[in-house]
């Protein structure tokens, strides 16, 4: 037998050898998941003995995380804005980056009740259904061409009580979706094609290809959505875009080019934590 404390050191020891930057954090994750402890009880009763059974469940889930498979999925949960999501191996797994987004669209519902947002590419569900469970009247459409994102999405919906104001449409893109709509949000695949297999193993390896695709120049689905979105859009709605590096000035002339007008009131950049523009948004006259 060895205790709790015993095994969280051990673990924490493997993947900081191993270079994992978050070793302390990951450690503690699989050891709480895996042991079913609440991260009280880790920091309270560090001499708790554990089992055979239980530190080969932690051993097997530390063997995963040193062959680069991200915590997330070793666990099968991600904090998203305060959140717990769902992620299987059919999602992206949701980005702290992307709580930029919700930034901004809960901005925007400062200007008006009851929106209307359709999510394009929605993996996870977790920018509609955070954005349905901050704002109490607001009624979503959540898209993704994946089938199987969609039932995950669909189940995180179910998890925050917010699937009765939110439709699931499996279509590409905008596709066959009507709308009208006040905002239109996406966190799009934009990387480069040629530039996937230089990721870290965590992302190439593990998220879908369809959640990082971009295309040629990782453009391809701004040029997609852009002129779409400006269709079903009421007047003066915004369309909020998720945007990688250097990407911003591309997909805000792409916005420009098809009628958007920078976005009044809201910001039309908008920084992530650590400084980058992540999120341009457009609003139509
Ligand atoms: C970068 S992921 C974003 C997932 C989620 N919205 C998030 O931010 O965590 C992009 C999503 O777009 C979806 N997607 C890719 N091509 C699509 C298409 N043609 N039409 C609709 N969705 C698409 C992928 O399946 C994936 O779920």
């Amino acid at each position: 037998m060895v205790t709790v404390g015993e095994l969280q050191r051990d673990a924490r020891r493997r993947l900081a050898e191993a270079g994992v930057e978050t070793a302390a954090l990951d450690a503690r994750l699989i050891v709480q998941h895996e042991l079913g402890l609440t991260h009280e009880t880790l920091i309270a009763e560090p001499g708790l003995q554990v089992d055979q059974t239980g530190r080969d469940a932690v051993n097997a889930s530390i063997a995963r995380r040193l062959d680069h498979e991200p915590v997330s999925r070793i666990i099968g949960e991600r904090e998203f804005f305060g959140r717990a999501f769902a992620v299987t191996r059919d999602v992206l797994d949701p980005r702290p980056d992307t709580e930029t987004l919700i930034e901004q669209v809960l901005e925007i519902a400062r200007l008006k009740d009851h929106l209307r947002i359709a999510d394009i590419g929605t993996g996870s569900g977790a920018i509609i259904a955070t954005l349905l469970a901050e704002l109490g009247t607001a009624l979503g459409t959540a898209v993704d061409v994946s089938g199987a994102a969609l039932d995950v999405a669909r189940l995180n919906a179910t998890a925050l009580a917010v699937e009765d104001r939110l439709e699931f449409v499996q279509t590409s893109w905008l596709e066959g979706v009507r709308g009208p709509y006040d905002v239109i949000v996406s966190n799009p695949p934009y990387i480069e094609t040629s530039m996937i297999k230089s990721l870290s193993p965590e992302v190439a390896r593990y998220d879908p290809i369809l959640a990082l695709d971009g295309g040629a120049d990782g453009l391809a689905a701004y040029r997609a959505i852009v002129p779409q979105a400006f269709e079903r859009l009421e007047p003066s709605g915004f369309l909020c875009l998720e945007v990688g590096a250097r990407q911003a000035t591309m997909v805000h002339e792409l916005m420009t080019e098809h009628g958007f007008l920078d976005s009044g009131p809201i910001p039309t950049l908008r920084y992530d934590l650590a400084g980058h523009v992540r999120v341009v948004t457009g609003q139509k006259p």
